[in-house]
């Protein structure tokens, strides 16, 4: 509690704004990882402070009450979930990474304390020594091997027996606890995954520490697992105290392009207000959402190798779109049309660029269905270069909503005081390349169209 409520005084004026051009956005040194936003780290996370000012916000204007929906399209780590509950509102959202709905389920349910507390006992009780026995069977050479479906030569052996260990055991104390807490013992397990293995710290995509490397690299799994349970438990027990648990909050492993009309559609003007971060380009030239999640979700959930290996294909603007390319948006947003112009010129990726805001735009047709008429929908855009050509999202968005019947409310500009993401490579994402480093993002505000 006193975590969240010395967030609340330091970060926003909580209740108190009078206008949203009145706000600091950036946020500079403000804690983004209280209380289950801190459960697992995610790429190009949304900072928890942008949905709290904007609910906050429009409590005050009467424009939000107790009890109404959030909707967000591009769920990531849940952040919005998880401020909306606290807000008292419920969440329904939408992502095509697996590993994003299990962590945004995670993050918002709260979960009854006594039981994670008698859960993690349980599961803490004896792993020690069962994996002192597993490195041991291992050492001999009478282990059984277990098949993770992760790919050869990406962690330590030992390790990777050790790490599946842990994963049939809360197998088993989810089968006794339930889902909830299955979960969050999940997510407990595939943050460690990445530093088990041999990806290379503060990068987001898969690279490996060099071969001559590997052999210094021995991870201790309990360690490991023990301290990132018990820190989980504890944001947990501190979330529980504050949400309310009679919310609902529905994730979606399902495409935001068909919304409301693939097989777990969302329902039309269902929605109250939308707080969401598109991704910033296709993944597979910026964010690879996929390629972070890979190994964390194979260990840790149910998901296979030729599911997670297909969630960077399945975003905006990858390969697996089966959607046309659209010619008039081009009218309908003069400053993609620019844009569409100057990467011509520079023998650019007009087509990459056409495919990624023809999908994008088909998500704020649907969230026009999805949102009540006349309300918020507040898009979190970062502007990135291709081909050395700045792409005014931020415009793109502005405009092409506009198209769409959305009334244009403001645009907030923010600066991103930390990196947090791989900018350093962007936009090429050759290893050691530096592109322009996107310093900044912009809150683009509009209001859904009226009818
Ligand atoms: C910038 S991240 C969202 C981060 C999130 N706001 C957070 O705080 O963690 C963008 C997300 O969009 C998802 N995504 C990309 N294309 C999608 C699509 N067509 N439908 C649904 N989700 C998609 C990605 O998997 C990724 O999780």
């Amino acid at each position: 509690m006193a975590e969240y409520t010395r967030q609340t005084t330091l970060d926003a004026p909580s209740g108190k704004i009078a206008d949203l051009k009145d706000i600091d956005w950036t946020f500079e040194g403000a804690d983004t990882q209280y209380l289950t936003h801190g459960l697992h780290s995610y790429p190009a996370r949304m900072i928890p402070q942008i949905p709290r000012t904007l609910f906050d916000y429009y409590k005050s204007k009467g424009v939000l009450s107790e009890g109404d929906t959030v909707y967000d399209p591009f769920s990531g780590s849940g952040t919005t979930a998880v401020e909306g509950r606290l807000h008292g509102l419920n969440a329904e959202a939408n992502d095509v990474n697996p590993l994003a709905c299990l962590l945004t389920f995670a993050k918002s349910i709260p979960l009854p304390r006594e039981e994670v507390e008698t859960a993690r006992r349980e599961l803490l009780d004896g792993l020690a020594e069962e994996l002192r026995e597993v490195r041991s069977a291992y050492e001999d050479g009478t282990l059984e091997l277990d098949e993770l479906a992760v790919r050869d030569g990406w962690f330590p052996e030992p390790q990777q027996q050790e790490l599946w260990h842990v994963r049939r055991r809360i197998d088993g104390i989810e089968a006794e606890y339930g889902e909830g807490i299955g979960r969050l013992l999940r997510v407990s397990l595939s943050s460690i995954v990445r530093k088990v293995s041999y990806q290379r710290n503060g990068e987001y995509k898969r690279y490996r520490l060099p071969e001559e490397k590997r052999d210094e690299h021995d991870p201790n799994v309990f360690d490991l697992f023990q301290s990132e349970l018990n820190k989980n438990v504890r944001k947990m027990r501190k979330y529980s105290a504050r949400a309310d648990h009679s919310l609902s909050t529905v994730v979606h492993y399902a495409d935001s392009r068909t919304a409301t009309s693939n097989d777990s559609a969302v329902e039309k003007d269902s929605a109250d207000i939308v707080i969401t971060s598109p991704p910033y380009g296709d993944h597979r030239t910026t964010v690879a959402y996929g390629q972070f999640s890979q190994d964390p979700a194979i260990v840790a959930g149910e998901y296979g190798y030729d599911e997670m290996k297909d969630v960077d294909k399945n975003g905006l603007g990858g390969p697996n779109s089966d959607l046309k390319p659209i010619a008039d948006l081009e009218n309908w947003s003069p400053s993609f049309g620019a844009t569409l112009d100057a990467l011509r010129e520079k023998g650019g990726r007009a087509e990459d660029a056409m495919n990624f805001v023809r999908d994008y735009y088909e998500v704020m047709k649907e969230v026009a269905k999805i949102l009540k008429p006349g309300q918020p929908a507040a898009w979190v855009v970062a502007n990135r270069t291709m081909s050395r050509v700045n792409i005014p999202t931020h415009l793109i968005t502005q405009e092409l909503c506009q198209h769409l019947g959305y009334e244009h409310e403001v645009t907030l500009p923010r600066e991103i005081p930390t990196k947090t993401l791989p900018w350093e490579n962007a936009p090429e994402n050759i290893e050691g390349t530096k592109g322009d480093l996107m310093a900044n993002e912009n809150i683009v505000v509009t209001r859904s169209p009226s009818e």
